[in-house]
Formats: structure tokens, sequence, C-alpha cells
């Protein structure tokens, strides 16, 4: 494949749409991959109409199955490289098994589907079709989570014991999904949202999160899903405790009724030699806890081997992953960044017919998203069952 910036195709994204925006700044981030065409909106008239109004030429078609269709057709350097599924959870499913089956890499938003059903399917396709397929879980691209990541599976901290792995919001404390407004109905509705509203949305963030820090599993739930809007039919509120691979122990928490909260993502670990602590509203840094010592604060673009804590050596391929210097705040456009940009590099060797890599550790693959929804299945059987420990199914 020649070097022309890889082209990448929306799903969803019209109108008053969310989480495109952040997308597509990171796709642009680089220069090396660039969108081209959306299948922006359900209606084919409105889907035309957005990407006529979009701020900068893109190819619009009225429906993906219309988008990935045409793609056949066009000459090789027009062809789509991965598209990018911005939809609500009820539209990941179809769109990312045609594309995989037209030869599309995917890129999608979590939950990875609606439930184990698809996610087994989409897994199975994958792997059969050999397709890269990567999963939008945002946090793991910031550095710090990078860093942390070293840091646990170095075995810096000793074996872990505790996760506190939270996600807690307010926006949804009333029942804004009465008002129309466009991202509360859905998320509240369990035919376009699944099994479980809070916990779909942002919990499977709080245990990805985990699993990718920590590298470790999560084998048995005790769930509490809790519904405090009156009238809501799923889970605003969701407080899992869990039994770790390794022996240890977790929380995965999330709300969306505690006001003043806004994205407050965060996560402790506690090992046998220190303890680590991480918050996405202040992402540039991580605090490092030793007994009988002062905290450290590591500071993204500002860390040094051989400090009595981190040994002389530190990862070459970690080190060389900020983008700018200390200081200059990288944020949540940038951890969207660096996941498309690590898929760029799978997706570029996949083209060249090279074996590409998509082992979880740049971003979430799709047997990450396939464990998110294990997850939630398995917590809303534990919930039901007034929090009895139930164990995760094996893949
Ligand atoms: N990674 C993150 O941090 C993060 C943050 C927010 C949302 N999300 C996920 O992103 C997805 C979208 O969430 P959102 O808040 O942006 O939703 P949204 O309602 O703002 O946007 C959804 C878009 O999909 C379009 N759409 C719906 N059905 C379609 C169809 N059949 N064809 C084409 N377009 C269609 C809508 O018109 C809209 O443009 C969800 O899966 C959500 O869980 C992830």
């Amino acid at each position: 494949m020649s070097n022309r910036p890889l082209n990448v195709g929306l799903v969803g994204g019209g109108k008053g749409a969310f989480i495109v925006n952040p997308h597509q700044k990171a796709i642009h981030f680089d220069g090396t991959r660039r969108v081209v065409a959306g299948a922006l909106f359900p209606d084919p008239k409105i889907a035309m109409e957005e990407a006529a109004k979009w701020p900068y030429p893109i190819k619009g078609y009225g429906s993906y199955d219309d988008m990935i269709a045409a793609n056949k057709t066009l000459p090789e350097a027009e062809k789509l490289d991965y598209i990018l599924i911005v939809t609500p959870n009820f539209v990941h499913f179809d769109p990312a098994m045609k594309a995989m089956k037209a030869g599309i890499a995917v890129f999608c938003e979590k939950p990875l589907c609606l439930n184990l059903t698809e996610a087994n399917e989409l897994v199975k396709t994958s792997h059969a079709l050999n397709v890269p397929f990567g999963v939008a879980h945002t946090y793991l691209g910031h550095w710090t989570s990078r860093f942390s990541r070293y840091i646990v599976q170095s075995g810096l901290l000793g074996d872990v014991r505790w996760v506190d792995s939270y996600y807690i919001q307010g926006w949804l404390a009333t029942k804004l999904e009465a008002t129309g407004q466009q991202q509360a109905s859905w998320r509240v509705d369990p035919k376009r949202a699944g099994g479980s509203g809070c916990g779909g949305d942002i919990g499977t963030h709080a245990l990805m999160q985990l699993r990718y820090v920590t590298g470790l599993n999560v084998t048995e739930v005790s769930a509490q899903m809790e519904t405090f809007v009156e009238g809501r039919q799923l889970d605003d509120h969701f407080t899992i405790y869990c039994k770790l691979s390794n022996g240890g122990k977790a929380l995965v928490r999330a709300s969306q009724i505690c006001i003043g909260h806004k994205n407050d993502l965060g996560i402790t670990i506690a090992g046998t030699k220190g303890t680590l602590r991480w918050r996405q509203e202040e992402p540039e840094c991580i605090t490092i806890c030793l007994p009988n010592q002062p905290d450290r604060v590591y500071w993204r673009g500002a860390v040094a081997g051989g400090d009595g804590f981190l040994p002389q050596e530190l990862p070459a391929d970690l080190m060389a992953e900020p983008t700018i210097p200390a200081g200059h705040p990288e944020a949540f456009h940038d951890a969207f960044a660096r996941l498309h940009r690590s898929f760029e590099a799978d997706v570029r060797k996949w083209k060249a017919g090279e074996k590409f890599n998509s082992d979880g550790s740049k971003y979430a693959n799709v047997e990450d998203g396939w464990t998110g929804i294990a997850f939630i299945e398995t917590c809303v059987e534990s919930s039901k069952h007034h929090g009895a420990w139930t164990a995760m199914p094996k893949k």
C-alpha cells in the first residue's frame, strides 16, 4: 500500500451527534488518516443533507449498506480502509459484520453490541476473516494509562490485592430523557442500549481500565444494579464487587445520578508494595504511594528511570508515545488520537499482507469488547439474584 492517508468512512454522526466529533478530530490528528465518506443518519435524505453540511468535503451515502456496497467498485486510492461506528449500541453489530465481510476494517464504539450472541458472532467473524477490529475505550489512549499498565504489569507495586475502578457522572440525575434529549433518550431504552444503562454505557469503561492497567480478569461478580430515577427501565447506578483472576478483589462501579460528578473516571490499585492512583479529569499525572515515603507524582513527558522506584531503563516504545512536552496538556482528544494512531499501524500492516498484532496492548480489541458484554450479562444475572456470586462465562 502507498503512504496515502487512510480513508475512513463514518457510520453515524449527523444531526447533533456527540462522540463523532472527538473521533473525527483524532482521525485527522496526524495527517495520515482522513474522513472521506459517511452514512450519517438513519433517514437517507437527512443522511445526504448532513454529509453536504459536513465541515470539509466527504462523500455522503443514504445508508451504511450503500457505503459498504459502493466500496467494491471504487479505485484503490478511494477505497475505505476502515469504518468508524459511532451509532447507538443497537446499530453496532450490523454495520460491523457487513464491513468485515466486505474486507473493511472496523473501529467500533463501546459497548461492542447488544448481547453475547452478537458479540460471539463478531469475534468469530473478525478471526475467520482476519480483519483488524478496534473498540473505542478512550481512556486507554492516555499516556498515563499506558505508563500505569507498565508499572503494574512489571510488578513494581507487587501483587495486586485490591482495585477500585469507577466512572461517576451526574447528568442523568433527573429524567432528562423525558425532554427528548438525544443522547439520554436511547441510553435508557433497553432495545437501543442493551441489558444495562449505566453499566453498559460507562461501567464497561471502568472494567476496561481495570483489565488494561492490571492485565487481570474478573472471574466472578456480585452485582447491585439500581434505578434511582422513577420510571426509568434500566439501571442508573451500578456497583459490582468482583473476584479477580489472581485472587485479588475489586470494585467496578459507575453512576449517572451523582450530581456534580462530570466524567469522574479513575482507578486506585493497591498492591503488596504500593498503591497507584489516576483520574481522567486530571489525566497528565499518576500518583504512586509507597510505605513510609512521600507520595510520588509522575507527569507525562517528565518521567525518568532510576529514581529509586522506576528502573533505570524504561521501555523505548512507551517513552516515545508522548506527542508534546510536559506541561502542554494532553487530554481527551489526544487519547482518541493515540487509539486511532495505533489502529492505523495495524490496518497498514494488514493491507500490506503482513501479520498485525491486535493484542489489546494499544487499543481495546474485539475480545475486550466481548468481555465487556459478558461482564454486563453476568452482572444482570447476579443483580436479579440479589447480588449472588456469579461466574463470568468462558470465551
Ligand atoms: N468512547 C467514549 O468515550 C464514548 C463517549 C460517548 C458515546 N460513546 C458511544 O458512542 C456511540 C454513540 O454515542 P453518542 O453519544 O455519540 O450518540 P448520539 O445519539 O449523539 O449519536 C448517534 C448518531 O448515530 C446516528 N444513527 C443512528 N442510527 C443510524 C443508522 N442506522 N445509520 C446511520 N446513522 C445512525 C444518529 O443519527 C446520530 O448521528 C454509543 O455506542 C456510545 O456508547 C462512546
